[in-house]
């Protein structure tokens, strides 16, 4: 039987290359008329059409988007589905935030029917802002998680989440114990790690809610499975530092007490990361830990500014990937992302240009994860997941492209400009799961596309 092939035409860019280490120019490839070629949920070739089309079989399916522009998937690092609900939540900086809003919505993830009505919709507005796989946190109940493969894996989108562990200092309902949280932690592991495009990621949410004998059960099921995640928050607030030190006067560091336990490794996620010193970075380059960069959650937490351009210095560069982290973010576009990220730098007195930031929102997040075999770039072999975007999908947009003189400029202008309505389609694993303008169906499950 002759396989399914479909075409993707537009314009298209794509990274092969590290830009913050080598000539950024030297690490994209840019095309005013490109074509990406699917089969079977990978893509089997990508490049200028002059070249491609002749050799498309007969039956191949077109897709002609014009003036679109087909990149990779955007990659989210750090987010919390569950905080969907109270995303924009006034005044308070991490620790008072998290008691009076995050603790207070998470309970509600007990009830499963409430569970997997926001996971719909976590799913649905990440397709809507062009992120085809993220790492997300869920609640400490396991009908979370539950709730959240189960949509994932309806969509067949690359995934990565776990359950929350917390056994100290969070409201009772939110509190597992050490042995509990191990147990249901490796049951969900047995249920839904490598099941399809799902992959489990041991959470403990942060060092002050963990006792040491619940970040050592973490430690042990990373070492009992194989390519399992792990991620947690590390140095975001000054108050939250201080009380790290006190909890655990015997650790050199914040960053001592995940490396105490087994956590600090390849395929470990710290969140933030914004009162890191020299050692701290040294650690991570050392060990391949990587930190997500989450710029609108650290401004509008009023946490402090990400020392990006130290993270990576080319000496010891550390993986950094990037981060809506809703609900504290204030965006699940890692288009704003990107434009907040822009302005966290300038702050600094560095510049983030538009090769770095997109970078930074596919093949670098695919590196921070170390999933970069599979995911992050338009290239033969790698999974068809595949966006377009549109310069001209708001008046204001379409008249600023206008005026642009190179892509690098026409990038930098989406990601000041754009957001969600900048996302034209979205493609998981070949197949269009979301387009924008399929006004009565935008969404489809990929049996049904
Ligand atoms: N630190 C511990 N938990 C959280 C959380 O839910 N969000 C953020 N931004 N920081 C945290
Ligand atoms: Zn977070």
């Amino acid at each position: 039987m002759p396989q399914h092939v479909t075409a993707l035409r537009g314009r298209a860019f794509t990274f092969h290359n590290d830009p913050f280490l080598n000539d950024p120019e030297a690490c994209v490839t840019w095309l005013d008329d490109a074509l990406v070629v699917i089969e079977e949920g990978r893509i089997t070739a990508f490049g200028p059409h002059s070249e491609i089309a002749p050799s498309l079989p007969a039956g191949a399916v077109m897709v002609n988007y014009g003036q679109g522009i087909i990149a990779p998937g955007l990659i989210d690092t750090h987010v919390h589905f569950p905080q969907l609900q109270m995303i924009g939540a006034y005044g308070a900086q991490l620790l008072e935030w998290l008691e009076t809003y995050t603790f207070v919505a998470e309970q509600q993830f007990a009830d499963k029917a409430h569970a997997e009505k926001v996971a719909a919709l976590f799913l649905r507005e990440l397709l809507r802002a062009g992120t085809t796989t993220a790492m997300v946190y869920c609640t400490v109940h396991p009908q979370s998680v539950e709730a959240f493969f189960a949509e994932s894996a309806r969509f067949n989108t690359r995934m990565i989440a776990g359950k929350v562990l917390m056994d100290r200092n969070a409201p009772p309902a939110l509190l597992d114990t050490a042995q509990h949280g191990y147990d249901e932690s490796k049951a969900l592991i047995a249920r839904w790690h490598g099941v399809g495009r799902q992959h489990y990621c041991v959470t403990p949410r942060f060092a002050p809610t963990s006792t040491e004998a619940q970040l050592d059960a973490a430690g042990a099921l990373l070492a009992e499975h194989d390519a399992l995640f792990l991620q947690t928050h590390i140095c975001e607030n000054p108050s939250e530092v201080e009380w790290v030190r006190e909890l655990f006067p015997e650790r050199s560091s914040y960053l001592d007490v995940y490396a105490h336990a087994g956590l600090v490794r390849e395929r470990a996620m710290f969140g933030h990361a914004i009162h890191f010193h020299e050692h701290d970075f040294c650690t991570c380059h050392q060990t391949g830990a990587a930190i997500a960069h989450c710029p609108t959650s650290n401004l509008f937490l009023g946490s402090g500014l990400f020392r990006l351009y130290d993270a990576l210095d080319p000496k010891r560069p550390v993986r950094v990937g990037l981060g809506t982290d809703v609900g504290a973010g204030t965006s699940l576009s890692q288009l704003q992302t990107l434009n907040e990220a822009y302005k966290v730098a300038a702050l600094s007195g560095r510049k983030l240009d538009a090769l770095r930031a997109f970078y930074l929102a596919t093949l670098g997040s695919a590196r921070a994860l170390c999933l970069d075999d599979r995911i992050g770039r338009l290239a033969a072999g790698l999974d068809a997941d595949v966006i377009v975007l549109d310069p001209s999908a708001t008046p204001l947009l379409d008249f600023r492209s206008g005026y642009c003189n190179s892509f690098e400029e026409l990038l930098f202008v989406l990601m000041t400009l754009g957001d969600d309505r900048a996302i034209r389609a979205t493609w998981i694993a070949g197949e269009p799961v979301y387009d924008r303008d399929r006004i009565a169906e935008p969404f489809r499950y990929p049996d049904a596309a």
